[in-house]
């Protein structure tokens, strides 16, 4: 499974990277605005470290205006991939671009049928939003299992990115699910090394260790 970090703050994408773990990135604007840079300069910045697929959302809601926006996002970098919401217009984008092999993660994804729907218009990632489901008291990762049901059913070769992921058990769940990717927060990325019996014992072999003795005789 490859592990996405979804932010658009560069100390930490510099921060996560560093751990060698990761694979990708995905951004959004509510992402972007929590950074207070300037849209350009964030994105080129990330550009600059990231080495793997770049989400990056077009905002336009009309046909041409997305196919416009997608067309100058791709000039930034050829890691970019255009970020999608799920709706009619969006679908017809998505597949002008798949014929024109601009990658795409088609967003906003709540139920197996939009996955489905996205995945014929040619998109080469979709992401179901798992922590928005489960906050209104639906199964997110339920969503997760039935698109990937249906992919393999039918040898769809679309990505399924796990995302708005909000702790560990949503990453593990989603590796039980086989999921191609995961997209995650930088908090839960750094949870997920964290174990108290990790700590329990690091402090008790330096404890014995001290007890060791070091010199001949010593
Ligand atoms: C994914 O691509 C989105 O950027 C993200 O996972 C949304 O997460 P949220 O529901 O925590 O905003």
């Amino acid at each position: 499974m490859k592990l996405f970090i979804d932010t658009a703050d560069i100390d930490e994408i510099k921060e996560a990277y560093s751990l060698g773990i990761i694979d990708g990135i995905t951004t959004n604007p509510s992402l972007i605005a929590k950074t207070g840079k300037n849209f350009e300069s964030v994105i080129n910045e990330i550009c600059s470290i990231v080495d793997g697929p770049i989400s990056v959302e077009a905002l336009s809601k009309e046909y041409n205006d997305i196919i416009e926006e997608a067309h100058q996002l791709s000039k930034i970098s050829k890691n970019i991939v255009i970020k999608i919401p799920i709706t009619d217009q969006g679908l017809k984008a998505v597949k002008r671009l798949s014929q024109e092999d601009i990658p795409t993660n088609v967003t906003l994804i709540f139920s197996p049928a939009q996955a489905l729907l996205a995945a014929k218009a040619g998109a080469t990632y979709v992401s179901p939003f798992i922590g928005r489901l489960d906050d209104i008291s639906h199964i997110g990762m339920d969503v997760v299992d039935q698109i990937i049901t249906i992919y393999n059913n039918y040898d769809i070769q679309t990505e399924v990115i796990v995302a708005s992921v909000r702790n560990p058990l949503h990453i593990l769940d989603a590796a039980l699910l086989g999921a191609d990717i995961v997209t995650i927060p930088f908090r839960v990325i750094q949870q997920l090394t964290k174990h108290p019996l990790t700590d329990i014992g690091m402090e008790r072999f330096l404890v014995d260790w001290e007890k060791v003795p070091k010199k001949k005789g010593g």
